[in-house]
């Protein structure tokens, strides 16, 4: 998982708080930049496991776009978290085109993965990770907005559990938060970072639907593009558009939302969103 987050963090572009300018870790990675209002461009991509012939998903074209959220689906093992690789670049495809138009960090692209990743440290150095690398002096000014954004994600009680934000803990973060704490630790630090678009790899299988609802609402409220991956049918309802990942290099997209449900054909060609 480290060296997962060191590479997404190799190309991050993120921002100084202090004076609102875009940072760029790797200047390469905006000569890709596109339309501002779209995040990642898929053409005819095709992908699959690094030890497998067998393609996962195949001739996918789609667009995502500002504003317009994202459910995919699937059965386990059928490329969900893989096309996340595809996008990072972790994986290369297997052919087509992929672009993600966006830079990693606070002003454009933030994943949560499937296992959720925690840093060493305070319980501010969790909330504002990974900005402390960069800006190692986190100021108390920051103090009322990470104590909110906790409250809103349901893990105040984190406060008094480690003595406020800045006292060192002689615990393993992972040994002592249950699964439903992390996930909502992680979603204070989306909250506190607040990046156009959040990509939320089963980001609340540990949490009742009640949380997920207080949870999606806030991102959304904080402007936030959601592209979730997930297998619950109760995440519907807070995206528009459904990638359904159906095995053997097969996929359907659907409009979601009660719209004119069109059901693509499998292996559509040239979907936008
Ligand atoms: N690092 C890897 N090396 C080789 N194969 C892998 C690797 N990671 C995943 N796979 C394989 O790729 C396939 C797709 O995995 P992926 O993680 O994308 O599934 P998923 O749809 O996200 O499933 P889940 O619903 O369980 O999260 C699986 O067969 C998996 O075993
Ligand atoms: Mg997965």
């Amino acid at each position: 998982m480290r060296e997962v987050m060191d590479d997404i963090l190799h190309t991050q572009c993120d921002y100084d708080p202090a004076s609102g300018e875009s940072y760029d870790f790797d200047s390469d990675f905006n000569i890709h930049a596109g339309p501002v209002d779209t995040a990642f461009i898929l053409d005819h991509l095709s992908y699959k496991s690094p030890y497998s012939d067998q393609l996962l998903v195949e001739e996918l074209s789609l667009k995502i776009s500002q504003g317009t959220h994202l459910l995919v689906v699937g059965n386990t093992g059928t490329g969900k978290t893989s096309l996340l690789r595809v996008l990072n670049r972790l994986w290369e495809a297997h052919s087509g085109f992929v672009q993600m138009t966006t830079c990693f960090g606070p002003r454009g692209t933030l994943f949560l993965p499937q296992k959720p990743y925690l840093t060493d440290g305070t319980l501010r150095e969790q909330v504002i990770y990974p900005l402390k690398d960069i800006y190692p002096v986190s100021g108390s000014v920051d103090d009322d907005r990470i104590i909110q954004f906790l409250e809103l994600a349901g893990v105040s009680s984190l406060l008094k559990r480690t003595g406020g934000l800045d006292e060192n803990v002689d615990w393993n973060w992972y040994d002592v938060l249950s699964p439903g704490e992390m996930q909502r630790l992680c979603f204070a630090r989306l909250f506190y970072l607040q990046p156009k678009y959040a990509v939320l790899d089963e980001a609340t299988s540990a949490l009742t639907e009640e949380a997920e609802a207080q949870l999606y609402k806030t991102c959304k409220q904080l402007g936030m593009t959601l592209i979730s991956l997930g297998h619950r049918s109760s995440l519907e309802k807070y995206h528009d558009v459904q990638l359904k990942l159906c095995g053997g290099g097969r996929w359907e997209l659907t409009q979601l939302k009660g719209g004119s449900s069109s059901s693509s054909s499998l292996n559509h060609k040239d979907e936008t969103m």
